[in-house]
């Protein structure tokens, strides 16, 4: 399949106009797929009430089709089409969060949103984006946009045009190249079907920006254990994976040079994952720096680009510092900890 792209670099007021963004979301109401740009990751878009628009995307990720998409709207007016209920705390987290990083999961009204897309549970996840082009995207098609990230199943969700293009090239019907999306990790998953929500994935939105506004909420009891004690390696199947086996240190940077040395020892090319203030510490064959230690946001909008940037680099192994699990920090270690095949060694 030959894949159309469109370059939208300047946003105006009426950008759902512009003819880009029109021909892209032709190719939408057509059950066609299209990659676009969101303010977390790029998505791979296709109508959510469509069952052969959805059977696409999975195809095209390559992804088990048990695993459910979620919807992407315009205007939060539309949740009300897709839901059975909008309880109050619901309500609350979408005035003060959307458009932006957060997905909120409620009881779906059976019979509208295709059963692919919700992968046959009786729940939906619905978020609005905080991105012009895919605002613009959406409105312009006239749907609810079912999106998961655009990457091949179990490799770093894409962050750009070209890693997009990488991975969906001759796969789908075109991608919009709207630039670098901002957040870097992909949105915060609540469920809000029960009174007290649930974390089900740590994103964008931190639990303590979420408890402000509504009062404490639970974590997923799995994202809790692994951030916090990672301890069975490879356990689960791959995800966000580089292309060459990755551990995370949990220590000072004398004891990651001393794992780095004993891997080199081996015979391996060893890569580090470092941010800006330690850059120049280690020894190793390939030092990459992923943001600033001391402005999370910053590890969280390069982690993806990383990870794939090793995939450039002449390595055999990578070495990974950890980070704490507070505010943006606990999506970056999920994400880390599935990178590295929940491989993790502390040094206490
Ligand atoms: O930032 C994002 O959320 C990006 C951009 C493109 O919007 N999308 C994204 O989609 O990350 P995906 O498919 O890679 O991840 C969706 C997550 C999965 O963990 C899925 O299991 C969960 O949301 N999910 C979706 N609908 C759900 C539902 N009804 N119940 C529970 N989990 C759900
Ligand atoms: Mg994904």
């Amino acid at each position: 399949m030959k894949t159309k792209i469109w370059k939208v670099d300047k946003y105006g007021d009426n950008l759902y106009t512009y003819p880009q963004i029109k021909e892209a979301a032709e190719l939408l109401k057509q059950n066609e797929v299209v990659a676009f740009p969101t303010e977390t990751v790029y998505g791979l878009g296709g109508n959510a009430l469509s069952d052969e628009a959805i059977e696409k995307i999975f195809k095209a990720k390559g992804r088990p089709s048990d695993n459910p998409l979620i919807v992407h709207i315009s205007d939060q007016q539309d949740v009300q089409k897709f839901v059975e209920t909008i309880p109050e705390k619901a309500k609350l987290l979408m005035e003060s969060f959307w458009p932006g990083p957060l997905t909120i999961i409620l009881q779906a009204k059976p019979g509208i949103i295709s059963e692919k897309t919700t992968a046959g549970l009786s729940t939906v996840g619905i978020r609005m984006p905080d991105h012009p082009v895919a605002l613009s995207l959406i409105k312009a098609a006239g749907l609810p946009i079912a999106a998961p990230s655009a990457n091949l199943s179990g490799k770093p969700s894409p962050t750009n045009f070209v890693h997009t293009f990488q991975d969906m090239n001759g796969k789908i019907a075109g991608i919009v190249d709207g630039g670098e999306t901002g957040v870097g990790v992909e949105s915060t998953v609540i469920d809000c079907t029960d009174n007290i929500p649930i974390i089900l994935r740590p994103g964008g939105v931190t639990k303590e920006e979420i408890e402000t506004v509504i009062g404490p909420v639970k974590i997923d009891s799995q994202i809790k254990e692994e951030v916090e004690n990672p301890r069975s390696p490879g356990m689960k199947y791959k995800h966000y994976a580089p292309n060459v086996p990755m551990v995370l240190v949990d220590g000072s940077p004398e004891f990651l040079q001393k794992i780095i040395d004993e891997k080199r020892q081996e015979g391996k090319k060893v890569g580090v994952l470092t941010t800006e203030e330690r850059k120049n510490i280690y020894d190793a064959d390939k030092v990459l720096v992923c943001g600033n230690r001391n402005n999370l946001s910053t590890v969280a909008q390069s982690l993806f680009k990383t990870l794939r940037s090793f995939n450039q680099e002449n390595v055999d192994y990578i070495v990974s510092e950890t980070f704490p699990t507070e505010g943006i920090g606990i999506a970056i270690m999920n994400r880390l900890i599935k990178a590295a095949g929940h491989n993790v060694i502390y040094e206490n």
